[in-house]
């Protein structure tokens, strides 16, 4: 029994060893200034330092890859995250001349942000420092509404 044991103890281990082949890409490709939103239309202070918090880890290309990224499976998950997240918005890679595809992302920010959508509960249970309060949610919904409206030239 003890030798079983044994045996079943280091073909998990090996598995878990093997696992970390498959090692995901952790890449931040570079921010090119001109296609980032940041430096073409800073927000607010106070909107840029909620935006860094709570939405860069998945939504630019400045992730900080926490330690458990580099462990599979964790690895996988939080890649696929930052790999599904920079696709549906991605602050480094902004549509700078396109402001009606713009203005429908600003629309998207205010949405998942007034219905608490965003940042997900597994990411703010881990990051503490990325929940946001009612005041904060606020904040950006305020901006990402004007943003909005100024992008489709709408005023609000
Ligand atoms: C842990 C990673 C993570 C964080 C942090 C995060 N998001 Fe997301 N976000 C995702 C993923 C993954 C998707 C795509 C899948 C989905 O829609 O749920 C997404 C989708 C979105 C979308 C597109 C929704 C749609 O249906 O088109 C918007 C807008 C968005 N996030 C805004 C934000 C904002 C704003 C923040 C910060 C307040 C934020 N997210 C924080 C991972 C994240």
């Amino acid at each position: 029994m003890k030798k079983k044991l044994k045996w079943i103890g280091l073909a998990a281990v090996a598995i878990f060893m093997l696992l970390q082949l498959a090692n995901p890409d952790r890449t931040n490709p570079p921010v090119v200034p001109g296609h980032d939103l940041f430096s073409v239309q800073p927000p607010p202070p106070k909107v840029a330092a909620l935006l860094r918090t709570a939405c860069f880890d998945c939504h630019s290309q400045e992730t900080r890859w926490p330690w458990y990224s580099r462990v599979a499976p964790m690895a996988w998950l939080v890649a696929n995250d930052v790999k599904e997240g920079r696709a549906k918005l991605n602050f480094s890679d902004w549509p700078i001349t396109d402001p009606a595809k713009a203005a429908r992302k600003f629309g998207n920010i205010s949405d998942v942000v007034d219905s608490s959508e965003m940042p997900p509960k597994k990411y703010t249970l881990i990051h503490g420092d990325a929940e946001l309060s009612d005041a904060q949610r606020k904040v950006i919904v305020d901006w990402a509404e004007a943003q909005s409206a100024a992008a489709s030239g709408t005023t609000k």
